[in-house]
Formats: C-alpha cells, structure tokens, sequence
C-alpha cells in the first residue's frame, strides 16, 4: 500500500481504547485478568487502566504524558480526539467496520475512552496507578508485574521508532514481567505488517524466550488481527 494512504499521526496520538476494546484486540476476559498485576504500556488516554482498576484488577499505566497535569492533558485529548476523528471518513478504507460499526461508532468509544480516563487521571496519578515513564526505559524492578500489554505503540510507529528502539523497548517490557508480554498490533499506520518482525522475533528467542504469533478476535485497522505473546 502506498504510504500516502496511511493514516496520518504527528508525533504520537494520545488517545486511547476502552476496556473492551483491549480485551478483544488481547483476547482477554475480566476473569483472566483477576489476580494478574497487570501493566499497561504506553496507556495514553485509554479506559482499559480506569475500568480494570474499578473491576479489582492491579494495574498501571504508564506514559511519557503522564508528566502533565490534567488540564493539558484533557485539551492534548481533545485535539488529538478531533484530529483522528476528521480523519476516518476520508481514510475508511484503511479500516474494517464490523465491530464499530460506523464512523460515529468508532468515534464514540474514543470520546468515552478519554472521557473515563480524564475522570480516573487525578485520583489514579495520586495512587500511583499512572505513572511517567520513557519507553524504552521503565521505572520498575525487574519482574514488578504477571502481564504487560503495550498497544499501538511499537509496530503501529514503526515507520518512526527504529528497530534498535524496538528491540530495546521489547527487552524492557520483558524486563519487568514475569509470565508474559502481549503486543498488538503487528500493523503499521500504513496496515503493512512491520516488515523486521522476524529478525526481532529472533533475536527475542536468542534471548530465552518463547514468542508466538496469535490471531485475536478484533480488526479495525485492515490486516491488524494479531498480536505478539512473549512468554517470558
Ligand atoms: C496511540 S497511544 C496508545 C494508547 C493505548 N495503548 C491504546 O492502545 O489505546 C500512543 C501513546 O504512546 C505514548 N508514547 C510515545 N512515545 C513514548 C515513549 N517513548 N514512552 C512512553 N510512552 C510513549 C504517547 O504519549 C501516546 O499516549
């Protein structure tokens, strides 16, 4: 695919998904998740910190934008919430509609996303259950957490964060956790696979570490229905 076509982002979109959203693009369900400390990373304006938090789950959320405080960060929400919201109609090919439904279904979730996050950000920051951190260097003990999910973040920015960058960001994740890591997507912004997924896959198994590719019941963007388990 051409790569005009690909959906344009500046810098980083800080949005986010909700709670379902990320059960379906992880394949998860409430009760895989009971007992699991879980981090989420990068969770930028998602729900899935605030609903699995309120549902007795352990998690954090970790950003580069949790440096913010909430006034900046509802109106970085907001901008980011139209810039992307302005783009869907003209870009819809890039994506399959079954589980949004339509554009207005896709947006509405967005809104809610970053709404709940919004409504959880203060509190939770005093909590410590968001928290700054710099990919590709954490502010944790090596093996602090049971699952690590990081979401459209590495792949999906390939065309910006190199391999290097990847690789190490990767290693950190595994670092911290001590059953698994799960990423998705595999896509880029462009929808084409991240074209050194098998050198990193490698070097992972070099390391000691199983790593699968899985199907996972979600699409949206085309061709985005995997994710990567590194067991660690
Ligand atoms: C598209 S959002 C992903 C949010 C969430 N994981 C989801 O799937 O809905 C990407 C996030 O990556 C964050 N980010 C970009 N570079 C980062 C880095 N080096 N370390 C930590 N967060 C970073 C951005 O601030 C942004 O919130």
């Amino acid at each position: 695919m051409n790569s005009n076509n690909a959906f344009a982002v500046t810098d980083f979109a800080f949005i986010g998904r909700t709670f379902d959203e990320y059960c379906q693009m992880f394949d998860l369900e409430l009760d895989s998740i009971e007992g699991e400390t879980i981090l989420d990373c990068p969770s930028g304006a998602d729900s899935f910190v605030a609903t699995a938090y309120e549902s007795g789950a352990s998690i954090t959320g970790v950003d580069m934008m949790y440096s913010q405080p909430p006034t900046e960060l509802q109106q970085r929400c907001q901008e980011d919430y139209e810039a992307v919201a302005a783009q869907l109609a003209e870009k819809s090919d890039l994506f399959k509609w079954e589980f949004y439904g339509d554009i207005e279904g896709r947006t509405k979730l967005l809104k809610k996303a970053y709404e709940t996050f919004i409504s959880d950000y203060t509190e939770g920051r005093k909590q410590g259950r968001y928290l700054y951190g710099e990919l590709p260097t954490l502010p944790f003990a090596p093996n602090s957490f049971s699952l690590v999910l990081s979401a459209h973040f590495l792949f999906l920015y390939g065309d910006r964060l190199d391999y290097e960058f990847h690789l190490a960001t990767l290693r950190e994740l595994i670092r911290v956790a001590t059953e698994q890591v799960r990423i998705f997507p595999l896509v880029g912004l462009d929808t084409e696979r991240y074209p050194r997924l098998d050198d990193l896959l490698r070097e992972l198994t070099e390391d000691g570490h199983q790593v699968a590719v899985e199907n996972v019941p979600f699409e949206f963007q085309q061709g985005a229905d995997e994710m990567l388990v590194i067991t660690v």
